[in-house]
Parts: C-alpha cells; structure tokens; sequence
C-alpha cells in the first residue's frame, strides 16, 4: 500500500513537495485555509506535470496517475492516517507552532511531523507539541521539482529515528539529504549564502570591485552557477538583510552583521529584481 503524506500549505513550496512526492508514489492530501488557494495549487502541479510531459521528461500516464493521488482539504483531520506530514505555511512562528499544536493532537503517534521552514528554528516548532523527539525540519528548496537539496534539520530533542525516516522520505523523492546537526540560526545553507552575499556586498561597497566582477570571480574561479550579488538581486536584498540579521543577533558572530549598503538599498527601495533595481539595473 502506498504511504500517505500530508502537507500543510499549497502555496509555492507545499504543492512543489505534493508534486514530487504523489510522482515518487505517495498518496498526498493537501490541505490549505481556503478553496482558492487549493485550487490555484493544483492547478499549478497539473500545469508543471504538462510541462514535463511536453519536454519529454515525464509519461503522459504517470502524469495522469500522480496528480490522481493527490486531494486536496480545508480540514486539518485529514492528517489523521499520514505517515509523514510537511507544513510549508507562511514563514509565520505563531502560524506553525499552531499548526504543530493541532498536529500533535491529530496525526498517528508514529507520524513524522516536518517542517519547510527556512529559518525558524526547529526547537521553537518542536515544542509546541508534546512529542519534540518526531519534529524535524526538511528543507526543501525552489522550484522542488528541479532543486535536488533537501536540508534535514534536527531540532534539539529530534530522535535519530525520526531524522532516518525523514530522510528515507526526502531521498523517496529523489532528493539528496544533507544533515544540520545542531538548530543553529540559518542552519547550513542560509549561513554559508549570507557570509558569502555579506563580505560580497562589503567588497562591493568599499569599492574594491565592480558587481559584475565580484560575481565572475564565484562563477569562473569557484563553479558557481550565480554570483552572490546576483543572487542577491534574485532573491531579494529585504529578504538576505532579514536573514543574515537574525543570524547576526543569534550567533553574534561579525561575519553575519549586515553591511550598510544593504540596509540603505532596502530603506531606498532597491532590492532587487522584484523592484527594477538591486545590485544591477534589471
Ligand atoms: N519560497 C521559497 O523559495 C522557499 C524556499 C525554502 C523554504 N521556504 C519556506 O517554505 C514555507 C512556505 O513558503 P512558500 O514560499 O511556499 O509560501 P507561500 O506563501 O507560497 O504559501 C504558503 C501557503 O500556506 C497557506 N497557509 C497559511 N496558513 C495556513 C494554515 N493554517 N493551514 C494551511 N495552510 C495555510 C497559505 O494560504 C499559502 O497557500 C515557509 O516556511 C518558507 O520560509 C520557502
């Protein structure tokens, strides 16, 4: 029988993991707040599975079959039979430990319950329940469907059988784990980003080299697919300051403390690709 998974949230990220996972063979229940934003999720899923389809990627039947195996729900009672469930709901802490809250009360004792979260620390998710050992953070990363990474983050009572059945589950969708074995701010991969987006931004604001150069040096001399300020503009400097400030206030450690040009590019309005102007004019 097929193993069921549920995920809470069906905006961006929750219906790329329903996505991957019904195609990998589970049985997905999706759940969300409202009708719309079920319907915007699915339709999305389907649209991305003709896309593979249309590329050559992907049979015309089992495209048909996955999206089959996914339903969607207002109710949160349809977690009740999950193995595994994903909350991927606004990056909100209230928003999830409530969530978490009512998961503790409603899924099987033996449930896996993960989180999405890019940030929040998985200790502060956890203990919203009453069993912090079966909370574990699975980060995924966008678009799902194409981005190999998943971020497997142990929280501070997370039980190593819990961490091995979410593994089990991420590599189930054919995604390579990595392990964050201690729930520092940022966990491993919005470290290793804002160091590498901070001291950038800082060679970049004491004139030491040009944006374009600042980002060929990472792509030609390190292989990297974008440089930092690049993907600075990509995700958005708002975001990267927010991110790279919690983990400054969390660790205190200098390297992380955002510099002055990201804060004035913000105040300024320029944060990036979603404004016309970041680092590069767009
Ligand atoms: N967007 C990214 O690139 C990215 C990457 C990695 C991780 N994340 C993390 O994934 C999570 C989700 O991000 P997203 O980009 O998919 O957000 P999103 O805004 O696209 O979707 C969030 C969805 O959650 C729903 N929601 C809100 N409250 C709910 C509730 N109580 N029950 C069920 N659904 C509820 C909303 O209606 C919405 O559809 C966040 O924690 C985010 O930090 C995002």
């Amino acid at each position: 029988m097929a193993r069921k998974l549920a995920v809470i949230g069906a905006g961006l990220m929750g219906s790329g993991i329903a996505q991957v996972s019904a195609q990998a063979g589970w049985d997905v229940v999706l759940r969300d707040v409202t009708d719309g934003a079920l319907a915007r999720g699915k339709d999305g899923i389907a649209a991305s599975y003709e896309k593979f389809v249309s590329k050559g990627k992907l049979e015309a039947a089992a495209a048909e079959q996955a999206l089959a195996r996914i339903t969607t729900t207002t109710d949160l009672d349809a977690v009740s039979d999950a193995d595994v469930v994903v909350e991927a709901v606004f990056e909100k802490i209230e928003v999830k430990r409530e969530i978490f809250q009512a998961l503790d009360k409603l899924a099987k004792d033996e449930a896996v319950l993960a989180s999405n979260t890019s940030a929040i620390p998985i200790t502060k998710i956890a203990a919203a329940t009453s069993r912090p050992e079966r909370v574990v953070g699975t980060h995924f990363f966008s678009p799902v469907p194409m981005m190999q990474l998943c971020e497997l983050v142990r929280g501070y009572k997370t039980s190593d059988e819990t961490l091995a059945a979410a593994r089990e589950f991420a590599e189930s969708v054919g995604k390579t784990c990595i392990v964050v074995n201690r729930d520092v701010a940022g966990f491993v991969t919005t470290r290793l980003i804002s160091a590498l987006v901070v001291e950038a931004a800082k060679l970049y604001e004491s004139g030491v080299a040009s944006a374009e150069d600042i980002d060929t040096a990472c792509k030609l001399g390190f292989g990297h697919a974008m440089g930092p300020l690049a993907t600075a503009d990509l995700t958005g400097v708002d975001i990267l300051l927010h991110a790279t400030g919690n983990i400054y206030t969390e660790s205190q450690d200098e390297k992380f403390a955002p510099p002055e040009i990201m804060r004035r590019m913000v105040d300024a309005g320029d944060i990036g690709r979603k404004s016309g102007q970041g680092f590069y004019a767009h």
